[in-house]
């Protein structure tokens, strides 16, 4: 397996996963991943930056080879999820000399998740640098960029930034480069969206922090590599910090297709008002897709028959996933059907305390929707319509 030029001194030895279709037995893969790892190798120090997946390391140790590492000095550990640092106790076991490089979050992270001596380990200060003999190592603490021990690794010689989970793409490609922006920025909208969305708050002030190094090339953990970093700095501003759009999602959930009619209703609805509406059906959604929408969306319509009384639980599995997600969607609507009554609303809003969103009055009917139904749902579209006006 060859390593890949990155830059003068830097070389990607990571691995593509072209078949894993499901991550954290949550997350939908349709297109594979690749977990990137890299080697920096100054004059007198070497260094290997992240490391792959546990189930890659026939991958990594090949590359290594290939790159002609015999020595390792140090790895650096930006993130101790074990996609990336699982691989640890092998790499080090591998390269006995080599000590790891991370915050002291991680070193508390990494024994307990891969019981990784702390001697083995050196904690890096925010800011500190490591000279390697020609190129330099500079760690940026970036806590709850999605885990609280992350950091990013700058190398200020190539002006080569490698943030790991931030601006990555779970997408399997043999371009070590983005080539196509439109081919990877879904990808990466999808990844933003399962995976960083919930720690929104904290992005600003670190987006405008790697803005200000001017980076020739953000190197991501998964997905390819951006030489043109404005493309998916530009996406992140717009995910992150842009107004939520004129959408409504309508995820909803039928059993005998009463439900099913009210949505197809209330998108039809929207629709007619000048508001987009997305429909998603829960007991054949892809997640990603959802979430993907709630990146933008302003409204989240959720539709749910009652079951025993209660919502049924692919709906009240999609309010758990808003709720964990933590989109900037400013209105939450409830419609369904019921035989003979329950708390499916209740249930469903008191499932999304995380939300900081307007909750409409629910549209509900018994058995089959009718006239009275469908307008009340014309009435709810209404409503939407108002709220979304001026967004973009
Ligand atoms: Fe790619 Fe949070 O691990």
């Amino acid at each position: 397996m060859h390593a890949r030029s990155v830059a003068e001194g830097i070389w990607w030895v990571g691995a593509v996963d072209w078949d894993r279709r499901l991550f954290d037995s949550l997350i939908p893969l349709p297109d594979g991943t690749s977990y990137n790892a890299y080697v920096v190798r100054g004059a007198e120090k070497t260094v290997l930056i992240d490391a792959v997946d546990p189930s890659m390391e026939r991958f990594l140790f090949s590359r290594l080879a290939d790159a002609g590492v015999e020595r390792l000095d140090y790895v650096v550990s930006n993130h101790s999820e074990q996609d990336h640092s699982g691989l640890l106790p092998r790499v080090l076991e591998r390269f006995p000399g080599a000590r790891v490089l991370a915050t002291g979050k991680a070193r508390g992270f990494l024994a307990d998740l891969l019981d990784i001596p702390g001697e083995r380990v050196v904690e890096v200060r925010e800011g500190e640098k490591l000279p390697l003999g020609g190129l330099t190592l500079e760690f940026l603490h970036c806590p709850w960029v999605h885990w609280p021990e992350t950091m990013l690794t700058w190398v200020p010689e190539r002006r080569v930034l490698f943030p790991c989970d931030l601006f990555g793409a779970h997408l399997a490609t043999g371009e070590l480069f983005v080539r196509d922006p439109g081919e990877v920025l879904p990808a990466a909208k999808r990844y933003y969206a399962e995976i960083l969305m919930p720690f929104r708050s904290v992005f600003e002030k670190n987006l405008a922090r790697v803005a200000a190094l001017d980076p020739a090339v953000i190197a991501p953990s998964h997905g390819p590599l951006y030489r043109d970093p404005k493309i998916i700095l530009d996406a992140y501003r717009d995910w992150v910090g842009g107004p939520p759009r004129n959408l409504c999602v309508v995820a909803y959930v039928s059993m005998h297709d009463s439900t099913r009619g009210m949505a197809e209703h209330l998108v039809d609805a929207c629709l007619r008002r000048g508001v987009r509406a997305e429909s998603v059906e829960l007991s054949g959604a892809d997640v990603g897709r959802l979430a993907m929408l709630l990146v933008d969306a302003a409204t989240l319509a959720v539709g749910t028959p009652t079951v025993n009384g209660a919502a049924h639980p692919l709906a009240a599995y999609a309010a758990i996933l808003a709720n964990l997600l933590k989109p900037k969607a400013r209105h939450l609507a409830v419609f369904g059907s019921y035989g003979w009554g329950g708390r499916a609303v209740e249930q469903l809003q008191s499932l999304v305390p995380s939300l900081k969103v307007e909750v409409l009055p629910p549209v509900l009917c018994r058995g089959l929707p009718r006239q009275a139904d469908r307008e009340a749902l014309d009435r709810l579209a209404g409503e939407i319509a108002r709220r979304h006006t001026g967004l973009p």
